[in-house]
């Protein structure tokens, strides 16, 4: 590491980020209706330990605490997302006014502390009823979703300065309606597509929605966990160009582009003629967009298969077990060297700086922002109270150190958010996963502060790395 302070530009955002069913809690009251997740997380097997987020970091009832906890790390920004079945109970019509509350008093708790509400309109908790009448392989979904951001702007608009309309759409489409590791768990590769489509429209819905009703000066961004992929060898970029067209250009071609690659259409023909694109969807798909949001972790290596030799699947998803990668059958996905964090995932933070150059490369004018980005430790409270995440430091560090050499080379990188600021419901992977640089005791939901947080004061302070 560097022996000399590592400066981020004058006016970088530090933040930390959460999403409403990883934290809330309170899943069943002031008239909050249930999402896919509820229905999934309730469903025996499918999440480890059989955890839910009926409680979670119970966060509805510890707003002021938690608002404190932000202010006291100092950061400029907090990225949230809004629980679409609290404030439209069954994802349409009838706004709940008590759900409503809730954003409205966050997003005034966090003004009053001078820090910027950076709100995500869809983390991925469908309200049920939605899901019922088809979920996201059906069109109307998007329809719903641009309607509830006009809502949503309409309410929160004035106050609200930063918005975000899908978090990772990929995980959406591929882990929700295709490996069925998500809610709603389905695995049919035809409808993840449509998903990915009617994502991708509802987004632009979305966009539209927001520089309609809120204020003209509102930044709208999207969030999209883009994979950085590499080939083992020269020989893999055909794997390589199939992935990065499956994870990354399904997303970035009509949000950005306006089009759906070709090639996407081709290696995918087998399973879905893409029918369900009309007319004018990708030319409203692409929106213009003020920043674009980056979620990074690790990134992702894969070789040609060769159909003989057994096939190497260290994506995380279990071998036999459905894939979320849909028409990719000749492609396997490599183990990584070390070190790695608790979800398994290696740690290596070139791909960060890299991804950033490329986004500046292809889509030259659009600032970025990292979104998220953490990592997950076996954490212990210590007997005199502490935690020392030591290795989350080191992660954290490290990122954000290619973070600035993306910077140097000149990628427009304006602002960084910690996933997460506690630790809570880690989806199919439950509480056992620990993403926070604020550790909770299960047992008693009390807030600690672990080295982490104290590390992260220190550097969004001095707006620079420790040497
Ligand atoms: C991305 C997701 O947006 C977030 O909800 C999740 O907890 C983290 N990655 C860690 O897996």
């Amino acid at each position: 590491m560097s022996s000399t302070p590592r400066a981020f530009p004058q006016n970088f955002l530090w933040g930390t980020a959460t999403a409403a069913y990883q934290v809330e809690g309170a899943a069943a009251e002031d008239g909050r209706g249930p999402s896919i997740w509820d229905t999934f997380s309730h469903t025996p097997g499918l999440v480890d330990n059989g955890d839910t987020g009926d409680v979670a970091c119970d966060h509805y009832h510890r707003l002021e605490e938690d608002l404190d906890i932000l202010a006291g790390l100092g950061v400029g920004a907090y990225r949230f997302s809004i629980s679409w079945s609290r404030v439209l109970p069954g994802g349409r019509d009838r706004i709940n006014q008590r759900g409503l509350g809730f954003y409205s008093a966050l997003v005034d708790g966090l003004l009053a502390r001078g820090i910027a509400p950076v709100a995500t309109l869809y983390h991925w908790d469908l309200p049920q009823e939605l899901e019922d009448a088809g979920g996201w392989p059906h069109r109307d979904t998007a329809l719903r979703f641009g309607e509830y951001a006009h809502r949503m702007g309409e309410a929160l608009g004035d106050r609200v300065h930063t918005w975000i309309t899908l978090n990772e759409p990929w995980c959406s489409a591929y882990l929700g309606y295709a490996s069925g590791v998500h809610a709603p768990g389905r695995t049919e590769p035809a409808a993840a597509l449509a998903a990915v489509h009617h994502l991708n429209l509802g987004h632009g819905l979305a966009v539209r929605a927001l520089r309609d009703v809120a204020d003209p000066a509102a930044l709208v961004s999207v969030t999209l966990n883009l994979h950085h992929v590499r080939g083992v060898s020269e020989r893999d970029a055909d794997a390589v160009r199939r992935i990065d067209a499956l994870a990354n250009r399904a997303f970035l071609g009509p949000m950005l582009d306006g089009a759906y690659p070709r090639d996407l259409i081709d290696d995918t023909a087998a399973v879905t003629d893409w029918s369900f694109v009309r007319d004018g969807d990708e030319a409203t798909a692409a929106a213009p967009l003020d920043l674009l949001g980056v979620n990074y972790y690790n990134p992702v290596l894969v070789r040609q298969w060769d159909g003989a030799s057994p096939k190497v699947t260290a994506d995380g998803h279990a071998d036999g077990a459905a894939s979320p990668w849909i028409a990719c059958d000749d492609v396997e996905f490599v183990q990584q060297p070390g070190p790695y964090t608790e979800m398994g995932w290696n740690i290596d933070e070139t791909g960060l700086t890299e991804l950033l150059l490329r986004l500046h490369h292809d889509h030259p004018g659009l600032p970025l922002m990292i979104t998220e980005n953490g990592a997950a430790f076996a954490d212990v409270l210590d007997g005199d109270g502490r935690v020392r995440d030591e290795r989350r430091i080191d992660y954290l560090h490290r990122h954000l150190t290619a973070v600035a050499d993306a910077i140097d080379a000149g990628a427009d990188v304006r602002g960084y958010f910690v996933w997460s600021l506690m630790d809570n419901f880690e989806w199919a992977r439950g509480y056992a996963k620990r993403f926070g640089i604020v550790y909770i005791d299960r047992a008693t939901l009390r807030r600690v502060w672990k080295d982490s947080a104290h590390w992260y004061r220190r550097v969004v302070a001095d707006g620079a790395l420790p040497a």
